[in-house]
């Protein structure tokens, strides 16, 4: 029998374990938010979060981050089942806030076969930003080959289904304070 987490949030549903607890984000997104100050001296930055799954990861991002900044949002679909992506990838919802001339920091939940970031920032490109670069909170390192580099990492994750902070399962377990594993 193996052990599974005990938590009123989850209802009966099992997850085996927690993977990173509230504490560890919290340290993590605290020295992000350092890095990303460091990084961004002059110019506009417009921080874009993509739906659904960045939505907490940029709640707390943003508020580490010590200069002035505008937050927008991109929403993607991708068409596969619940636990893998497929190639398909569209865009449900489009920033309305004007890219060209700023610092565009395009900040998704998890990087697993790239194939969403890779669309996104092929579009991103076309609409003339000062730069572009990737936040990520987490990259499982498992694409062969990506054609944009993911600049700022989280963490580098385990290659397992993971959820809480944001990311689901068939949009339950979006909510968790910590990120723990489905297997
Ligand atoms: P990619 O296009 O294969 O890189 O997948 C990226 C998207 O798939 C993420 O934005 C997530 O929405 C979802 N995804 C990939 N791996 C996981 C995971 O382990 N847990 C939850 N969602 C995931
Ligand atoms: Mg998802």
């Amino acid at each position: 029998m193996s052990a599974s987490i005990t938590d009123p949030r989850l209802d009966g549903q099992a997850l085996s374990r927690i993977v990173y607890d509230a504490d560890q984000i919290a340290r993590r997104v605290r020295q992000l938010g350092a890095d990303l100050t460091a990084a961004y001296p002059e110019g506009e930055l417009l921080v874009l979060g993509l739906l659904k799954g960045s939505f907490i990861f940029l709640g707390d991002l943003v508020r580490q981050i010590a200069r002035p900044l505008q937050v927008d949002f991109l929403v993607a679909a991708s068409y596969g089942d619940a636990k893998t992506s497929s190639g398909d990838v569209r865009l449900v919802y489009d920033a309305g806030t004007k890219l060209e001339g700023k610092h565009i920091l395009l900040v998704e939940d998890i990087v697993d076969s790239g194939r969403t970031l890779t669309r996104m920032m092929d579009l991103l490109s076309q609409r003339r930003p000062r730069s572009v670069e990737i936040c990520a909170l987490l990259h499982k390192r498992v694409a062969a080959h990506l054609s944009y580099p993911v600049r700022f990492v989280g963490f580098e994750a385990p290659n397992e289904f993971l959820v809480g902070y944001g990311l689901d399962h068939a949009e339950d377990f979006r909510h968790l304070p910590y990120i723990a594993s489905l297997q």
